[in-house]
Parts: structure tokens; C-alpha cells; sequence
């Protein structure tokens, strides 16, 4: 049986306090809610993140010092991918000296401007460096195995997603390998390179990566099969990049190609993005980011590269910016497209809630996801929002009490969410604390246009982020339902 936690004062939030700060955070809320009527964010990465995603651009270390270059990347993407800096030649130029101050220029760069980052690539026919192009067999599976091992566990712990391998399958209309010094050690070379990935990084997702996929075909089919092989396998994998250099026109069957690899039960994403230069670039653009946005397991977009002139496809301008830095018309199309939620298409949260499953719960107003302040185990530790980083502590799960009610139990603490000390008022804090059976702990789920609205049992009143402060550490209290985009919640499945 549970002690309730009865001293306000635990919490930091008085009982006076409490009911100042929840009038006043009615008044926030509706100031808020009125002076921002369509949510619409103004950069790719803000808008991104109040779809539960993430938008993205590959980096040189090169242009960092270009201060238009990094001006926009700043300010407009919240994941970065490092072009070339921690391929195989970049990070191991001779065997088993590794090399990464370029890697670790991208990556600190974008870890100190709070962005999150993908690895790429550890495993690749191309760009490998002199001595392992002249290896095989046996020494070269070794070599690589160690490659991977080394520059993840240098990685490690900072890295979102790994593209733990690069390019594997031919463009042969087979759907076969491509043929290369790695695939000629063995068919299992992939899984090998998986399975070194995930014991040196086992935070990190793990990803195949590859061009000419972005439809129903022969290669797609290919990777399809693999992945579903490995799933049920239990080879470690958690997500598929499609690459999508993009020509003038896109296959009808691209939001079905990324739906048929997500019900395998991994997540997607679009790696490289960039469309060539037509009549339709800015069309195509949106409906590339409404695809995404439709599939409820595509995590995110990431452009290859900032400006046109920044492309490695010279002369076909495909990118969102112009070489000036201005936005063009195609980038309009993107930043609509994202702020339209994907034309009411589900908003990329899931739309049923399945007790096997954990979700990071993003919050609708702010794009900041619901977070065990500071990694706290104990009972009593506040909830707050904080920006989405899928650590166990932004990770849920909900059983079922059988009568249309949920527990939410946090990954990282096993604690359920739960309503401080029963209180039935506006502004009541919540907290974690050991699961007691309590209606305190019960919520009930109701989700519309893929957003969950979350119902204290034994108050009858909305989780909510106190004030729709937009902050990171601000408070998650429960409130008054009035279906504010404060009370709303995107279930976005990671695991
Ligand atoms: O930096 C050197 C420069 O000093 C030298 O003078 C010059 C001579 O060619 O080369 C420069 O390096 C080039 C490097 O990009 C940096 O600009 C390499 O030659 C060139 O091969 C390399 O191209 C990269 C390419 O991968 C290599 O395969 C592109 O930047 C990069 O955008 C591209 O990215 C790949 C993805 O990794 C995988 N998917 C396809 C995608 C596009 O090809």
C-alpha cells in the first residue's frame, strides 16, 4: 500500500502556489491558444517536432565557417547527418587508426545547438579507405567487425540512428546483392555488421540504408525481404533509410513502399531528399512530406545537404534553399505541407494504443515529449516535458485495466504516471510513483486526428503541460479538459 505523498511542498509547488500558478496558466493557455490559432511553426525542424518528427540536413565540416550556411542549418533543421565525415575512409584511414575530428566537429556542432544526429555509415562499398579496398575474405570480415565496433563505441550514446550499412543491393531489376569485396566474405556480412552495431551502441536505432528503393521494385523488394528475414530472426534492426534522390517525377507507390517496410514492424525515414530541379520540384517536395507524414512510423526527413550549391548533384539544384541561401519555392511547399499536419491524415501519432508497444508522447502544442525529470527513479519525481531525445525516460507504456482505462508506465523507472496525492484540482501535480492500482494512476485514452487526450479516472480532468509552455522542465499537471493543444498528445511508437 502506498504513502501518498501529502506535503505539497515535495513537489516545489505549494498549494497556494499551485492554484495561483494554474490561474495563471489558464490565462497563458488561452493567451497562447488565441495568438497562435493554427500552430504553425516557422521553421522545418519546429514543425517537424509537433508532428512527432524530425527534419534534417546532411553537413560538411567544411562549411561550418560559412556563416550563411550554418545560419540556416541552425535555425532550420533538428537533425544532422555528417555528408562524409564519418564514412570508412574519413573515420579509419589506416587500419585501426581511426580519425575523427572531422565526425566529432558535425557532431558536436550540432549536439551544442540541441540537435540530435544520425551516424552514417559504418559499412559501405564506396568510400572505403586504400587498405581495405585490397582486403577479403576472412581479414576483411575482421577488419570490418572492427571498424564498426570502434567508431560506434567511440559514438556511442550520441548518436540517433546508424546507418549501419550502406548500399548492399544491386540495381540488377533482381533485387539481388550488389557485388562488392564485403558481400564476397559472406551473406551474412550484414548481419554480422548489425550485430557488432547494437552490442557497441545498443542506444542507438540501427538502420539499412539505400537509393533507387523508393517504390515497389525489384531492389526494394529485395531489402524488404531481408528485413522481414530479420526481423523474424531477431537480427537486430530498427528502421530503413530510403535515400530519395529524387528525379522529376516520384513513383505512385512511395507512400505504400515506406507503409509496407513499417508494418515489418520497423520505422522509416528519408535519408538523402533531393528532387531535381522542374516544373514540379515544389510539388513533389510536398508530396514526399506527406507521404511521411501519412505513414505513422516515418520518423523524419533529412535533405541532403542546405544550399543548391551545397548539393553533390551540380547543376540540378534540388535542395530547399537557393545559392544565395534564400528559400525557394520548394522549401514553402515543405513548411506548408508539415504545418498542414498531412492533410488529416492521422498527424503521424498512432491511432490505436497497443499495450506491447512503447511511445514517446509528444505534446501538440510544444513538440516536447513527456519526460522523468532528470533520469529520476524515485517515487514522487516530477514529470516535465523536455526536448525529444526517445531516452527511456521519454518512454511509455500503457496497460490496460480492462474497463477502458490505461496505466502509463515509464520505461526508465517502471513507475506509473500518477496524479500527486489524489488531488482533484486544477494544476495537480503529476508525478511518477509505484504502481498502487490507484485511479490516480488510471487514465483514460481517447484519440482523434491521431492526437490522445489523457483523463485522470479519479479527477476527470486533461494531462496537460502546465501554462502550453513551450520550454523544456515545464510542468505536466492535470487540468480541466478544453481539448487545447497543450492536452494533446501524439503517440509516436519507438519500440
Ligand atoms: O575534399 C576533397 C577535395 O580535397 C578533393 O580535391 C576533391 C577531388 O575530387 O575531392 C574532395 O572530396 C570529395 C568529397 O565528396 C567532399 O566533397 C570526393 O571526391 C567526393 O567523392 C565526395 O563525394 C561524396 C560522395 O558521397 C562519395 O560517394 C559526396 O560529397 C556525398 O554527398 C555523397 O553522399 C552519398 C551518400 O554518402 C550515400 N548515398 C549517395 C550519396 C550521394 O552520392
Amino acid at each position: 500500500m502506498r504513502t501518498t505523498p501529502e506535503q505539497p511542498h515535495r513537489h516545489g509547488w505549494g498549494r497556494r502556489g499551485t492554484a495561483l500558478v494554474a490561474t495563471t496558466g489558464l490565462i497563458l493557455t488561452t493567451l497562447v491558444a488565441l495568438a497562435n490559432p493554427a500552430q504553425a511553426a516557422s521553421t522545418l525542424g519546429a514543425s517537424a517536432a509537433e508532428k512527432g518528427r524530425y527534419y534534417g540536413t546532411a553537413i560538411a565540416a567544411g562549411r561550418l565557417g560559412d556563416s550563411t550556411y550554418s545560419t540556416i542549418a541552425n535555425r532550420e533543421f533538428d537533425m544532422i547527418t555528417a555528408e562524409n565525415e564519418m564514412k570508412m575512409d574519413a573515420t579509419e584511414p589506416s587500419q585501426n587508426q581511426f580519425s575523427y575530428g572531422s565526425g566529432d566537429r558535425i557532431l558536436n556542432w550540432a549536439l551544442s545547438n540541441g540537435k540530435r544526429v544520425r551516424g552514417h555509415t559504418l559499412a559501405w562499398h564506396g568510400q572505403q579507405p586504400g587498405w581495405m579496398q585490397n582486403m577479403s575474405g576472412s581479414a576483411l570480415r575482421s577488419a570490418l567487425l572492427n571498424h564498426v565496433t570502434q567508431v560506434a563505441t567511440h559514438y556511442k550514446g550520441k548518436i540517433y540512428a546508424w546507418d549501419v550499412v550502406n548500399e548492399a543491393f544491386a540495381d540488377d531489376g533482381r533485387g539481388s546483392r550488389r557485388d562488392s569485396n564485403l558481400q564476397r566474405t559472406g551473406n551474412d556480412w550484414i548481419e554480422a555488421a548489425f550485430r557488432a552495431a547494437r552490442a557497441a551502441d545498443p542506444g542507438a536505432k540501427l538502420c539499412y540504408n539505400d537509393y533507387n528503393t523508393d517504390g515497389i521494385n525489384a531492389k526494394s523488394t529485395g531489402v524488404y525481404t531481408m528485413v522481414r528475414d530479420f526481423k523474424s530472426r531477431g537480427v537486430p534492426i530498427d528502421c530503413v533509410g530510403f535515400q530519395a534522390h529524387l528525379g522529376t517525377s516520384l513513383p505512385g507507390d512511395f507512400q505504400a513502399n515506406l507503409q509496407r517496410f513499417a508494418d515489418l514492424g520497423v520505422d522509416v525515414q528519408l535519408t538523402e531528399l533531393d528532387i531535381q530541379q522542374g516544373g514540379n520540384q515544389a510539388n513533389m517536395y510536398a508530396a514526399v512530406t506527406n507521404a511521411c507524414l501519412a505513414v505513422s512510423r516515418c520518423t523524419g526527413i533529412t535533405v541532403w545537404g542546405v544550399r543548391d550549391s551545397d548539393s553533390w548533384r551540380t547543376g540540378a539544384n534540388p535542395l530547399l534553399f537557393d545559392s544565395s541561401g534564400n528559400k525557394k519555392a520548394a522549401y514553402t511547399s515543405v513548411l506548408n505541407a508539415l504545418n498542414a499536419g498531412g492533410g488529416g491524415g492521422g498527424g503521424g501519432g498512432s491511432t490505436s494504443i497497443d499495450t506491447s508497444a512503447w511511445y514517446v508522447l509528444v505534446n501538440r502544442n510544444s513538440g516536447k515529449a513527456l519526460d522523468v525529470y532528470n533520469l529520476s527513479t524515485a517515487d514522487g519525481a516530477r514529470i516535465t516535458q523536455w526536448t525529444r531525445n526517445d531516452g527511456n525516460q521519454q518512454q511509455w507504456q500503457f496497460t490496460s485495466t480492462g474497463d477502458g482505462y490505461y496505466e502509463i508506465r515509464s520505461r526508465l523507472s517502471g513507475k506509473n504516471l500518477d496524479v500527486s496525492g489524489r488531488s482533484t484540482a486544477d494544476g495537480g501535480a503529476i508525478v511518477q510513483w509505484t504502481d498502487n492500482n490507484g485511479t490516480n494512476q488510471q487514465w483514460r485514452a481517447t484519440i482523434s486526428n491521431g492526437y490522445a487526450t489523457l483523463i485522470s479516472r479519479n479527477s476527470g480532468k486533461a494531462l496537460e503541460v502546465q501554462g502550453a509552455s513551450t520550454a523544456d522542465g515545464a510542468a505536466i499537471v492535470q487540468y480541466s479538459s478544453w481539448n487545447g493543444a497543450n492536452q494533446q498528445w501524439q503517440l509516436v511508437r519507438v519500440g
